[in-house]
């Protein structure tokens, strides 16, 4: 069934205080729940029925204000139970039991390596107990758990601890209590064999706060960086948006199997280990990245999320894109802010794009879903957090700032929407918004193409800017979007001119406000014709065109002043440069690579590098999926055979540069975290990769001693994906079998063991993909293994999935099949790229098309139902 946001109703009841009682049995676990209800004077029927959510339950009882129901006075059915003339005000109790051991969904309470845990979000409540499963019904929560000791010595849950004891037959119990009425979609529970890292924070007000990070025991000495990301984050929040923590106790649990990255529940965070876990000895430097940045976006929900909340699931971008744009300003502050920037501008053009032109496409406020759990998408979470962003720019900093403390303020305590938090900065700016909300109703990535004029005579540059936003599934027709333009002009000595428009002077950057299909800026006395550096800082998410040459684009890397610009102009040149190859090998001549490229990087790689981190950005070639988003078609095997050859060819003709700045960023010294020491090993390792390709043996030396020596992840990995994607299998081979042994009992390391094999980019990847299927290591019940093989695969070894003869496809296929059965949320995940087959070739498509055809066969959850059917209609 479709659930439409305009018939969005207000819930009939309302839940004041819910009483929660677990007993803890890993295949029959009960759970007796007391609701305090009382009808909603806001809702229009007065008599309507009480309907509660439950799923997979098994009912043992019904009572009202203490007396059983008989049978005729409820009706149970799959998905709901129905008291059809209840009181206006009464207290609910029911007993159900549940199946924790064999829930394999990860959702609503399961079990993960032995230990309880809960997920909720979006609608896993439902299979926990029956209740008003919606995010705007906010109750008072108090959980009792009951569990054997020595099995599940630890027992958590949202709150305050008020009350624990032992009981007969080695039991024992534990009551907590959440003093903030909160959605049941923030409930979490943990029972297990658990031990904790403990500290203390103190807020700006002077309340103390416990800090607790729980885990397995071999775990205990993975934890301190999160604990340090959780302290700087509270610190963070409190210095930028003024937000302080409100419970006397904040933990965090580690579980190894979970659908996604992390979940926010109140008082009470339950994270994927990856992005809580991380030692330097077996994480790499990207996963302490992602360790600090999931900390801090939990623990920004606790604010953005938790106090003020969503009114139903279309509005989930109101707390994910605000949070994410909050997480964002946060890693800015701690790293590089022009490195972030292009590390999430990477991922936004690549796969958020793609989705925007995919059967998949949806606003950032969908209008409709079948599957709330289909909309955890790039588009939700990251355009979300860029319209956020782009709210910020147009009002400034302090006066966002101003209406963020006046949404909190105003909305604490509540479940509101998009509108509410945009007329916040609409009331504090004075500005009109209506045409900025386009950009939560509105799917598809607007296209802008700009053209430029210099009048000699006036002196003038007039900026031409055209907007046109493609049509997607169900929107043909695009209104213009109001579209920032962050922009300067650079004179052709390399300094920023002043820009004078309509006799107004803007010193010497500015935003244009693109708000019309097509629209004229004219500046003024300009001695020479400037080139336009445009969109600086990705001011708009929307793909911008404008005809440099490509020695205009050598020139803006070298001179504009924004870094993000130079990088990006480096990125347009390289891909200009990588276009021309893709032409030539399509008809069927010779590639050669312009020496202007080479030229470019190799003024790059001389000297002492300004900073070290950048340049390793510098340094890579628009991936295959970028360049693809180029393309009406898209042709795989020339876009994989180009980007190799202008790989190989920069690295031959560089590669004295390379090596000279390898040997320069080596050091002995033992691992740090210090901002210096990661930037040197990114650097390094990427002009390793650029070594090894070259099949050098020295190289491939060099990569074999790096794998021996390294005394951290990043590099021992680094080095180890230089030689597992080396076209020569056995050095690579032998390095695979080594550091297996040496990691076999950590199964995060062992992701990146799987990882790294499946992206390797020669012919023979997708047997060993099935041969690592059969390997002891794998599990399809285990989230992060299923991401680490096929999701690997089929997202970055694009040409190997792409094989013509459909085989990938068959691979991918068969996976989603086996994971409908056991998990849905992961199995809809999984089929993604067997939907992206719009711009391929239509032997691909058609075969693409019969692997999906075979998938709707089955017995399909609504997760994959509806992902499949949109592909197949468009
Ligand atoms: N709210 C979580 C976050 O921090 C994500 C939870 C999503 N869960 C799901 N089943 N779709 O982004
Ligand atoms: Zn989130």
């Amino acid at each position: 069934q479709t659930v439409h946001l305009k018939d969005y109703q207000p819930p009939a009841f309302l839940i004041n205080q819910v009483e929660l009682n677990f007993k803890l049995e890993p295949s029959a676990t009960l759970v007796t729940s007391l609701l305090h209800l009382q009808r909603n004077p806001a809702h229009p029927d007065g008599r309507a029925p009480l309907v509660l959510d439950g799923q997979q339950l098994k009912l043992l009882s019904v009572e009202v204000d203490g007396q059983p129901l008989a049978a005729s006075d409820y009706q149970v059915t799959e998905n709901h139970l129905t008291l059809p003339q209840p009181p206006a005000e009464f207290v609910l109790q029911t007993q159900v039991e549940i199946d924790p051991a064999n829930n394999t969904a990860l959702e609503g309470l399961y079990l993960s390596s032995g230990n309880f845990c809960t997920q909720c979000e979006a609608e896993g409540f439902r299979r926990i107990t029956y209740y008003l499963d919606r995010p705007d019904v906010l109750a008072r929560f108090t959980t009792r758990i009951e569990a054997d000791k020595e099995a599940f010595p630890v027992l958590l849950s949202n709150g305050n601890p008020t009350e624990k004891g032992e009981l007969d037959k080695g039991k024992h119990y534990v009551i907590w209590e959440d003093p903030f009425p909160k959605p049941c979609y923030l409930f979490a529970l943990v029972g297990g064999d658990l031990h904790p890292v403990k500290d203390s924070y103190t807020t700006s007000s002077g309340r103390k706060v416990a800090l607790e990070i729980w885990v397995e025991k071999e775990n205990l000495h993975k934890c301190d960086h999160a604990l340090e990301s959780l302290k700087k984050a509270m610190r963070w929040d409190e210095d930028t948006y003024g937000r302080e923590y409100d419970l006397d106790i904040y933990m965090i649990v580690a579980v190894n199997d979970f659908n996604m990255g992390a979940m926010e529940n109140k008082g009470l965070n339950i994270f994927n280990s990856a992005c809580v876990l991380a030692d330097p000895k077996s994480e790499t430097d990207m996963a302490f990245h992602r360790v600090e940045s999931v900390v801090a976006h939990e623990y920004f929900h606790n604010w953005s999320g938790n106090r003020v909340t969503c009114r139903d699931w279309f509005q989930l971008s109101l707390k994910e894109g605000f949070t994410v744009f909050r997480d964002q300003q946060f890693s800015a502050d701690q790293h590089s802010p022009a490195v972030e920037r292009i590390q999430h501008v990477a991922l936004l053009r690549t796969a958020q794009f793609a989705e925007d032109a995919s059967p998949t496409a949806h606003p950032v406020r969908p209008d409709s879903y079948i599957e709330i759990n289909n909309f955890y998408t790039l588009t939700v979470y990251e355009k979300g957090s860029e319209v956020v962003r782009m709210l910020s720019e147009l009002v400034g900093w302090d006066t966002f700032r101003k209406g963020s403390d006046l949404y909190f303020e105003r909305f604490d305590g509540q479940a509101v929407t998009v509108e509410d938090f945009v007329n916040c900065m609409a009331e504090v700016s004075g500005l009109n918004l209506d045409q900025f909300l386009i950009w939560y109703s509105q799917a598809g990535t607007p296209q802008v193409k700009a053209e430029g004029r210099y009048d000699a005579e006036q002196k003038t540059f007039t900026l031409t800017l055209k907007q046109e936003t493609p049509p997607t599934p169900g929107q043909k027709d695009k209104q213009p979007l109001l579209i920032p333009i962050k922009m300067g002009l650079v004179s052709r000595t390399g300094h920023p001119l002043p820009l004078e428009i309509d006799g107004e002077f803007h010193g010497t950057e500015t935003v244009l406000q693109l708000n019309k299909a097509e629209q004229s800026f004219t500046f003024h006395h300009l001695e020479s014709e400037p080139l336009p550096s445009l969109l600086r800082g990705f001011s708009a998410p929307v793909k911008l065109s404008y005809a440099y040459s490509k020695e205009d684009l050598a020139f803006l890397l070298q001179h504009d002043p924004d870094g993000f610009n130079r990088w990006d102009a480096g990125q347009q040149l390289a891909l200009t440069t990588l276009q021309e190859l893709i032409s030539a090998q399509q008809q069927g001549q010779d590639l050669e690579l312009d020496p202007l490229l080479i030229n470019t990087w190799k003024q790059l790689l001389e000297g002492q590098p300004e900073d070290p981190l950048m340049l390793a950005e510098l340094l890579q070639l628009p991936s295959e999926a970028y360049i693809a988003e180029q393309y009406e078609c898209v042709d795989i095997d020339a876009i994989h055979i180009a980007r190799d050859y202008a790989r190989k060819t920069l690295a031959t003709a560089l590669y004295p540069e390379f090596l000279r700045l390898y040997h320069l960023y080596t050091s002995d010294q033992p691992w740090s975290a210090e901002a210096q020491q990661l930037a040197a090993r990114r650097l390094k390792n990427t002009c390793l990769s650029f070594l090894v390709v070259t099949d050098a043996a020295e190289a491939l030396q060099l990569a074999e001693q790096q794998f021996q020596q390294a005394d951290n992840m990043t590099d021992q990995q680094a080095a180890l994906t230089c030689l597992a994607h080396a076209e020569n299998n056995q050095p690579g081979d032998a390095a695979l079998q080594a550091f297996a042994r040496q990691w076999a009992r950590d199964p995060l390391v062992m992701d990146t063991w799987f990882s790294i094999q499946v992206t390797r980019p020669h012919p023979d990847a997708l047997d060993r993909v099935k041969a690592l299927l059969e390997h002891p290591a794998f599990s399809m019940k285990n989230p992060n293994k299923v991401r680490a093989v096929l999701g690997a695969f089929a997202g970055q070894n694009r040409h190997n999935f792409h094989r013509r003869d459909g085989a990938g496809y068959q691979l991918l296929a068969n996976a989603v099949i086996e994971l409908n059965k056991t998990n849905p949320q992961i199995a809809s995940r999984l089929v993604l790229p067997l939907t992206r087959f719009q711009k391929l070739d239509d032997f691909r498509k058609g075969k693409m098309k019969e692997a999906l055809e075979r998938i709707q066969q089955e017995k399909l959850s609504p997760d994959l139902y509806e992902v499949i059917q949109k592909a197949l209609v468009s």
